[in-house]
């Protein structure tokens, strides 16, 4: 399972930099929220390939209209953003992936992120750790906020969150730095492999954060939602960090 989905995402990526600063369509699915012909062809490639080796899976895939494709399989689904971080790829800013995750009796038991143009590819199984390109990857050891580098993301419905300025602007008052890279899946990968300490964002979909919440949890950080609970990809919000900081983030988000 694991090798079919790093090759299905490896494939997906290499459509996304075939199409990449050659875009021609991009339509609105929202005010500011795009999809672009290579969110579609990356979707179709991925969905085709679920259904020929796993006919019985069930698929959960953005473009298809944020709607499950049923597969006979409940047990099974995969959970899938063909291009996460399209408002980048659309305006030829090279911070975009594909992210993908095997969802078994209700819990991710698998996460693929690839990153194509730096040919980064990011795995974790349940149990048995997380890697990038084939690395064991672990949280950092960064032990308060005020040497922590962070990261977050504007929902596009940005207009109706006003807790949001107030996160952002203590965030940027007690770290480091706080980053906006535009690209959730990314975002998620980082935190886990050490070079972000710690995320949060509010209004994210289950195939934004299905594949980094185990890339984190493998790698030994934590995810939450922003009072300390157990987070289900399936509601928003998040808050995810190497865990040492987990609890100064939460104060700043309560
Ligand atoms: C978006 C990205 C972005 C986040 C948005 C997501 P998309 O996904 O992950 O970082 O801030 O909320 O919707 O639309 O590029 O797949
Ligand atoms: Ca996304
Ligand atoms: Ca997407």
């Amino acid at each position: 399972m694991l090798n079919f989905a790093i090759e299905t995402a490896r494939d997906a990526g290499r459509v996304l930099l075939e199409k990449f600063g050659r875009i021609e369509t991009v339509t609105k699915k929202g005010d500011i929220n795009l999809v672009t012909e290579a969110d579609l062809a990356s979707e179709a490639l991925i969905v085709e390939r679920i259904k020929s080796h796993f006919p019985r899976h069930a698929i959960l895939a953005e473009e298809a209209g944020n709607a499950v494709v049923t597969g006979v399989d409940g047990g099974h689904k995969w959970v899938i953003d063909p291009l996460d971080g399209t408002t980048n790829y659309a305006h030829g800013y090279p911070c975009f992936c594909v992210t993908i995750a095997l969802e078994h009796e209700g819990e991710i038991v698998l996460g693929v992120t690839y990153d194509p143009t730096r040919d980064e590819l990011f795995t974790a199984e349940k149990g048995r750790g997380a890697a990038l390109n084939g690395k064991p990857i672990r949280v950092s050891a960064t032990d308060e906020l005020g040497n922590a580098l962070l990261v977050t993301g504007f929902p596009y419905d940005i207009k109706h969150r006003e807790k949001f300025a107030r996160h952002l602007t203590e965030f940027l008052l007690t770290s480091r730095g706080v980053r906006r890279d535009g690209s959730a899946a990314i975002d998620l990968a980082y935190v886990a492999c050490g070079r972000f300490d710690g995320f949060w964002e509010e209004g994210l979909n289950p195939w934004d954060v299905a594949a980094g919440k185990l890339l984190i949890e493998e790698a030994g950080g934590m995810v939450s939602y922003y009072d300390g609970s157990p987070f289900s990809i399936y509601t928003p919000p998040i808050v995810a960090s190497n865990g040492t900081i987990h609890a100064e983030m939460l104060n700043v988000l309560k």
